[in-house]
């Protein structure tokens, strides 16, 4: 049985995060940083994982029965991915109608990034590993028609592993490119822009992970709702005045509207120490904008500059305060079937 090998994109949020749980707009793209998945259907009822030792762990090479995962050493990280893969597995075999373990599957995941640093990657593995099983499964004739079906399988994945998420990370990475996600239909409409953005991408290490920052702003939420509400309302303003901004290249507008953002976060309590040095020093060298980006707790940020040639320098100055840059650019491609 014939090998499908997938190139899949992380992401970063623009704008609306946390917002978009509660039903808010927001504004996401996807990034040249790809996440790579192959499989092929093997006999026996078994999945059989590897994972590259790029996600910056050691090799594992793991069987695993349909309900337990057992490896060893203990590494809970490792059990997350993993039970992104087995959901989507399941999610995808139920979406199709499959209901005996006649085939198992034999899948191998590899990253340049570490999991949970606030750029998509639970997404990008939970869409790579519905395309794998439906295409597997020969129910993809036509990928772009498909995408949307993807990405709706693959943001149940991750309501079933993390207990709560918004459609934004999954539309956004199966689809591709810069998009305005109206999460009560759930759509992803593209933001069609002709210009390069110069934005500079990086993350630090994070302390918590996505959905124990959803369940902090959860419980700040609780505490006043009124409140809250009215926060809501100022995101979504930021929102609709951001994709204007967008189309029209106004990059002074984007970036004020970025650091706004970036503040309204921190007063929900998400932004890291090191996220503010990092967003006040960039600043003093030329940003128009910076922001946290995704869950918060370090993790993602986002910096436009005003050109660029004003990007190295930014990049410089984040990488010296310790941060790591992985992208100086969006990609305008989602989920690939390589052939
Ligand atoms: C996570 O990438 C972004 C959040 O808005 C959570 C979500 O949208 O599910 C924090």
């Amino acid at each position: 049985m014939s090998v499908v090998r997938l190139k899949i994109p992380t992401k970063i949020t623009l704008f609306g995060e946390h917002a978009v749980v509660y039903g808010v707009p927001a504004i996401a793209t996807t990034l040249p940083v790809y996440i790579s998945i192959s499989g092929e259907k093997i006999g026996g009822g078994i999945i059989r994982i590897n994972v590259g030792k790029s996600l910056q762990t050691p090799i594992y090479s793991v069987i695993l029965s349909r309900d337990r995962i057992s490896i060893e050493p203990d590494q809970d990280h490792m059990k997350k991915v993993l039970s992104y893969i087995l959901t989507a597995i399941d999610v995808c075999e139920e979406y199709i109608g499959i209901t005996q373990e006649v085939y198992g599957y034999s899948i191998a995941i590899d990253s340049p990034l570490p999991v949970s640093v606030g750029l998509g990657t639970s997404a990008a593995v939970s869409v790579g590993t519905v395309t794998l099983c439906l295409a597997l499964n020969n129910q993809i004739t036509d990928l772009e028609n498909s995408k949307y079906d993807i990405a709706k399988l693959a943001w149940s994945v991750e309501k079933i592993v993390q207990g709560s998420a918004s459609p934004m990370d999954t539309y956004t990475i199966a689809l591709g490119g810069l998009r305005y996600i109206e999460p009560s239909a759930p759509m992803a409409h593209l933001i069609d822009i002709d210009y390069e953005l110069p934005i500079v991408v990086g993350f630090t290490s994070r302390t918590h992970t996505t959905a124990e920052l959803v369940r902090k702003v959860k419980e700040l939420r609780e505490r006043n709702e009124g409140l809250f509400k009215e926060i809501l309302k100022i995101i979504g303003k930021i929102v609709e005045e951001a994709k204007k901004a967008l189309i029209n290249q106004d990059l002074e507008g984007l970036g004020m509207l970025m650091n706004m953002n970036h503040g309204i976060l921190q007063s929900l309590g998400i932004v890291s120490i090191e996220h503010n040095i990092i967003a006040h020093m960039l600043k003093n060298v030329g940003a128009l904008g910076v922001k946290t980006s995704g869950a918060g707790g370090g993790g993602a940020f986002v910096a436009l500059a005003k050109s660029k040639e004003s990007q190295e320098r930014l990049a410089t100055v984040a990488e010296s305060l310790g941060a790591k840059i992985i992208s100086r650019s969006i990609c305008q491609k989602g989920v690939e079937i390589l052939r």
